[in-house]
């Protein structure tokens, strides 16, 4: 009975975690962010996904959705560069003053003229 219990419940565990698994959707691998003038910016997604685990990171900013950056700031709920600064550049220069692997600083590395 009790062994019955255990197994029932292993198994539902087992099948819980294999639905939320699949239910993730990790959205595209490698990404291409608009940033007017400045040219895009190549963004590897699943990369960042890697290697800071943690999505909120970044979508506590901006929904997991495929242009939201650009969708906020036309709203005016973001600002222009604030993604980039509050986000990007901040956590590269925080992780390099760590000596940590971290992405790049400078704007030619980031923007492709
Ligand atoms: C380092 C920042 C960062 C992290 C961490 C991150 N994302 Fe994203 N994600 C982005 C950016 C940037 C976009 C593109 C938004 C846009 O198009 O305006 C995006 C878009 C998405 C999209 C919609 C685009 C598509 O291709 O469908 C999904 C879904 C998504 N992310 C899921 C996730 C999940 C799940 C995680 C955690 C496992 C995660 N993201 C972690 C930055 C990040
Ligand atoms: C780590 C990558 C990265 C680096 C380094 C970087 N940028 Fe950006 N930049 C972005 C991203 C992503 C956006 C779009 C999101 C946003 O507006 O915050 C952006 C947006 C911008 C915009 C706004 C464009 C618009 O029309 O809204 C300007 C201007 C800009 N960057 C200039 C610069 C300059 C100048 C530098 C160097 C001092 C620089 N960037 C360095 C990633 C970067
Ligand atoms: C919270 C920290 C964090 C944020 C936010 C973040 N990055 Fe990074 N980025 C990293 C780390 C860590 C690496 C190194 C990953 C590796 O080596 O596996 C990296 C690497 C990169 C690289 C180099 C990838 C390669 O090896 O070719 C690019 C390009 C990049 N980031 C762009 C961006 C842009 C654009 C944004 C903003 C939309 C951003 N990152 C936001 C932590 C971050």
């Amino acid at each position: 009975m009790r062994s019955g219990m255990i197994l029932f419940i292993s198994v539902a565990m087992v099948w819980i975690a294999g639905l939320s698994l699949a239910e993730t959707n990790n959205g595209a691998k490698e990404m291409v962010i608009p940033s007017g003038n400045q040219g895009d910016v190549r963004f590897p997604h699943h990369q960042h996904q890697e290697a800071l685990k943690d999505c909120m990171l970044c979508h506590d900013l901006f929904p997991q959705q495929a242009g939201s950056i650009q969708d906020l700031k036309q709203k005016g709920t973001l600002a222009q560069k604030q993604v980039m600064n509050k986000l990007c550049v901040k956590c590269h220069k925080a992780r390099k003053d760590a000596g940590e692997k971290s992405g790049p600083v400078t704007c030619t590395q980031c923007h492709a003229k």
